[in-house]
């Protein structure tokens, strides 16, 4: 039986003794785990003194692991730049909003924009490609480490200024263009030229939105040129090697697809208990997943990042225990580990690699737990690393990786224009975005999240496409061309790529042309205040985001909320679909089921802790709470191939359909 799937582990040599290391490989192979990833963050151990290299420990490290079969991750070690390199330049600094340039000691201190700097990256990127591209042990490399933690995207250096003005240059061709695009008339705003233009913050008041979403455009931009820079050096020298970059979860400051786009695969950093302060603010909700985490959120992530790298994708780093840096760090409920590993498998990983090996007993993260104590002896998640590993040789998933039938379009653009624009403080993309996807996957659907592109959402039998910030005549065609049911709203259509109100009003043209409706008034509601939807018995309601919208006389109108104003509407052949509302839970979950019914996919209401996913012949089921479960109903009829009719806390069961 030949298992894809693999287990990995970060490693820090540099942190441990040269004596310990030949233990710490062996002990990695014992418990099953093939790619470790080191030295991300080694470059003053790489380059003590500025041109003076020291590669040897590298070497020896590389050849240590390849020893006892181990392959390798390589970092690139530009997200720690030294302190020397600091300060020959200390304009590489990133600058904070405040005009205040973020210090060394700790990390991700530079600016994208900085070329200088930038050619520092391609000199060592260099020197460790060509030094270890050809080592028969380093199959893979990663790019930088988590790109923009930290706040570390926007920068207002002198450089980003400079930078910025040239790409306006570029994309307007002339001031007037740009004072047109941006509306520049209002508040007397306009230039003469493009040496006038200045960042975006520092202003009296709220600047300009047009201007804000460009600065985010340029910024995102200067991720993927940073990234691309080191991706051809790699390319180049190390040829065959799976390049990748390990992204991070719930954050939208640049375009992560855009970035995919050179990479050979995508990664994310799960930390399901980490975020859940962060994902969920229902407090019965956070008491629930305390110590295990909300059970959509993984799933979200594995869902976005597989789309991201066209069907290749890793967990580059999974939570081993508490960590140190959320509000507070409780430890996981027996089996988590587990449960995490295997959710991230179903939905198509390719590796489970676990941060971090060793517990560090110096630096900032002594707190964070590691598959090793910080004396070495072993902790909870080896063992779990160990079951694992012989687990996964026990189930064939080789006819894997099929596509879904419904997808969810994820925007990044729309991410930052709402947050620039979000009218009610409590708004948020992401936010919205995920209280479908909580919808699909209480009801067992599985779920692609895809750009909003035209090729993306070919072939799919419902595509969701809430709070899309423009939508284009190419992309609403490409909606409509295989019959998909399309749902829309609340927001979707409401700007030019301009940033401005659409001249026929939200949703625009495009989505106007297919559903005639209009949207007259927004109204924003601060939590926890609500409109009904039906009677206030209906426990069906709208928070947040509302909108009032007229309709022409062959759209049919479903739902009104009970001020009378509607919330659900369609055409008449009923492909087109617009929710005119931020829906709660209990809302979207009914809207997304008549959607599904109409479109032809198969739903099912699972218990509040159930989580499915399907994923060719294998369904794989998940119990994210802590009580056992009956799930007879899930696996009637079906060839159980692990786990049991009543599933456990953090249970997993495997069914092949028959
Ligand atoms: C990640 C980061 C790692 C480490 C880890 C701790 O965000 O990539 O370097 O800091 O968090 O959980």
């Amino acid at each position: 039986m030949t298992a894809k799937r693999a287990l990995g582990v970060c490693y820090y040599p540099e942190h441990w003794p040269q004596s310990r290391w030949p233990e710490d490989a062996r002990m990695m192979r014992q418990a099953g785990i093939r790619f470790v990833r080191i030295g991300e963050f080694a470059w003053s151990m790489l380059e003590p003194e500025p041109g003076q290299y020291d590669l040897d420990w590298l070497q020896q490290i590389i050849d240590i692991l390849h020893g006892e079969g181990l392959e390798i991750v390589l970092g690139t070690p530009t997200a720690t730049p030294p302190k020397w390199l600091v300060d020959r330049m200390p304009d590489m600094l990133p600058v904070g909003e405040d005009g205040q340039p973020r210090g060394f000691g700790s990390r991700r201190h530079y600016c994208f924009s900085h070329q200088a700097y930038r050619a520092e990256c391609a000199r060592i990127v260099t020197v460790l490609a060509k030094k270890f591209g050809a080592h028969p042990a380093v199959t893979a490399w990663q790019t930088d480490n988590e790109y923009g933690c930290h706040d570390t995207v926007l920068s207002y250096s002198g450089a980003a200024l400079l930078g910025f003005r040239e790409w306006l240059a570029q994309k307007y061709q002339s001031p007037q263009a740009l004072n047109r695009a941006w509306g520049n008339r209002f508040w007397s705003m306009e230039y003469r030229s493009f040496d006038e233009i200045e960042l975006p913050n520092a202003t009296v008041t709220e600047a300009n939105p047009a201007h804000r979403l460009d600065f985010q455009r340029y910024s995102s931009d200067q991720v993927v040129a940073f990234n691309r820079l080191q991706v051809d050096i790699i390319r180049k020298h190390a040829p065959g090697r799976t390049i990748l970059h390990n992204f991070m979860g719930s954050f939208t400051a640049f375009d992560h697809f855009a970035v995919s786009k050179d990479l050979d695969a995508a990664s994310w950093d799960s930390y399901p208990i980490g975020f859940l302060d962060r994902d969920v603010t229902d407090p019965e909700r956070r008491h629930r997943y305390l110590r295990v985490g909300d059970p959509d959120m993984q799933a979200f992530h594995h869902d976005l990042y597989r789309s991201c790298g066209r069907g290749r994708w890793w967990v580059m780093e999974q939570q081993p225990g508490p960590v140190n840096w959320a509000p507070h760090n409780p430890s996981p409920l027996p089996g988590a580990q587990r449960l995490w590993a295997w959710e991230a498998f179903a939905c198509g990983a390719e590796t489970v690699s676990y941060f971090r090996w060793r517990q560090a007993p110096f630096g900032q993260e002594q707190m964070h737990e590691a598959l090793l104590l910080p004396d070495g002896s072993i902790n909870e998640a080896y063992e779990t690393v160990r079951t694992l590993n012989e687990e996964l040789s026990g189930i064939d998933d080789s006819a894997g990786s099929s596509r879904a039938t419904v997808a969810l379009a994820f925007d990044y653009e729309s991410a930052w224009a709402w947050s620039i624009q979000p009218q009610g403080q409590s708004f948020s993309y992401l936010g919205l975005a995920k209280i479908y996807y909580r919808a699909l996957r209480a009801l067992g659907v599985t779920v692609d999240i895809v750009p909003a592109d035209p090729e993306h959402v070919k072939g799919y039998a419902l595509v969701l496409v809430p709070g899309l910030f423009e939508m284009t005549e190419d992309f609403c065609r490409a909606l409509g061309q295989d019959g998909q049911v399309v749902l829309a709203g609340p927001r979707t259509g409401s700007r030019t790529g301009d940033f401005a109100i659409p001249q026929t009003l939200p949703p625009g043209p495009a989505l106007q042309q297919r559903l005639d409706i209009k949207v007259r008034r927004v109204d924003t509601i601060p939590p926890p205040e609500f409109e009904p939807v039906g009677d206030a018995a209906s426990g069906f309601f709208f928070s947040t985001w509302r909108e009032f919208l007229s309709a022409g006389d062959d759209v049919v109108v479903t739902e009104r909320t009970a001020d009378g104003a509607i919330a659900f509407c369609h055409n008449q052949a009923g492909n087109w679909n617009y929710l005119a509302g931020q829906p709660n839970a209990a809302y979207a979950l009914k809207t997304i089921e008549r959607l599904c019914d109409r479109a032809g996919v198969p739903t099912t209401h699972l218990h509040q802790d159930i989580r499915i996913h399907d994923n060719g012949p294998l369904r794989y089921i998940f119990n994210h709470g802590p009580e056992p479960v009956d799930i007879a109903q899930l696996v009637a009829g079906k060839d159980v191939l692990m786990g049991s009719a009543i599933l456990s806390p953090c249970g997993v069961a495997i069914c092949r359909q028959q």
